[in-house]
């Protein structure tokens, strides 16, 4: 495995042809990085659910480059999706539409739908421009974790998270660290309205307020979402919700919270975006310092602060 920090034309170019080749080449994007296959080569595919150690009925995001190549994934999308796209890619936003005959069983997990999204980040916009040169039509890419565990908001992470696993053709792109830190909004638009299956930066505010209809957040739904499973973005520690920390425990709470004595502080964000971009990496800091507890206080409101809690309840769940 390679790891590239200097991401030149060059080194994108070469990522691309070994994408192309069958290889895995992590990238960031602005959301969290993530561990890309050419969506059409199901070999390399397999390898992306080994390497996370993923059931493989879990399915996959395909990252295309602009708005266009949704005609090569999809089929029958409905108005109100295509308004989301143009308003929204690129961006934190996953597209849940019927497939199209290009997006096979194994990128799906043998559903009729397909996720579909255009990242804001220049490595990965570049890595998808110089694929499609070769003749690549999407990159299908979960992010670059271990299953249930913490996404990775920056390549050294991925490196800890995945390196192991990684053959040697297969390569990481460090871009710095990612902007959002919390994965895409994933809105299902295959009924009449839109439907949250996973809240992000993407808001269900703006949502509606592009298309006019309502977005539900439906508690339940019989379309898997792997991130929907009760325990998932989980650290080694155990994380504990709104309590009082002790000598020992680690903090991640608002910057205007005092850190009692003895008490390791993880993050002290300013601002609900800070909050979303720091915490994956708060936690992993108290994963490296061994520590047993992790104490974090929740921010309040709707929007991102709704996204950043749905993540924390389940990083608690046991
Ligand atoms: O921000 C993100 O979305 C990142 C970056 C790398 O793009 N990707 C990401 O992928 O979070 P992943 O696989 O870790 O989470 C995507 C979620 C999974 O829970 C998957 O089950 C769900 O999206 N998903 C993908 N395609 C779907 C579909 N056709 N129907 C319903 N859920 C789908
Ligand atoms: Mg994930």
């Amino acid at each position: 495995m390679t790891f590239l920090s200097q991401c030149s034309t060059d080194t994108i170019a070469s990522a691309a042809a070994a994408l192309k080749g069958g290889a895995l080449i992590a990238f960031p994007t602005e959301t969290v990085y993530g561990l890309g296959a050419d969506a059409e080569n199901a070999e390399a595919v397999a390898r992306i659910y080994s390497v996370k150690g993923r059931p493989n009925n879990h399915p996959l995001i395909v990252h295309i480059g602009s708005i266009d190549g949704m005609n090569e994934w999809a089929a029958d999308v409905p108005e109100y999706a295509i308004k989301l796209a143009r308003e929204y890619w690129p961006g934190p936003l996953t597209l849940v539409v019927n497939r199209g005959e290009r997006a096979k069983d194994f990128i799906t997990g043998g559903q009729n739908t397909v996720g579909l999204r255009v990242p804001a980040h220049n490595v990965a916009l570049g890595l998808i421009q110089e694929f499609v040169k070769l003749g690549g039509k999407g990159i299908a890419a979960p992010s670059a974790n271990r299953f249930g565990a913490v996404s990775p908001t920056s390549a050294p992470a991925v490196e800890e998270e995945l390196s192991q696993y990684l053959n040697p053709q297969d390569m990481i792109l460090d871009g710095g660290p990612c902007l959002v830190g919390l994965e895409s909004t994933i809105v299902d638009c295959t009924k009449e309205t839109p439907f949250i299956l996973r809240p992000g930066a993407v808001t269900a505010e703006m949502i509606e307020e592009t298309t006019g209809l309502i977005a539900l957040s439906p508690e339940q739904t019989d379309i898997r979402v792997s991130g929907s499973l009760d325990s998932h973005y989980s650290p080694k520690a155990k994380v504990v919700l709104d309590a009082i920390a002790e000598r020992g425990d680690g903090l991640i709470a608002p910057d205007q919270i005092p850190t009692p004595d003895g008490v390791i502080r993880l993050a002290s964000p300013r601002t609900i975006e800070g909050y979303a971009r720091d915490l994956y990496a708060a936690l992993r800091s108290g994963d490296a310092q061994g520590l047993e507890v992790v104490v974090v206080l929740q921010p309040g409101g709707d929007g991102l602060a709704a996204a950043i809690r749905d993540r924390l309840k389940r990083s608690a769940h046991e």
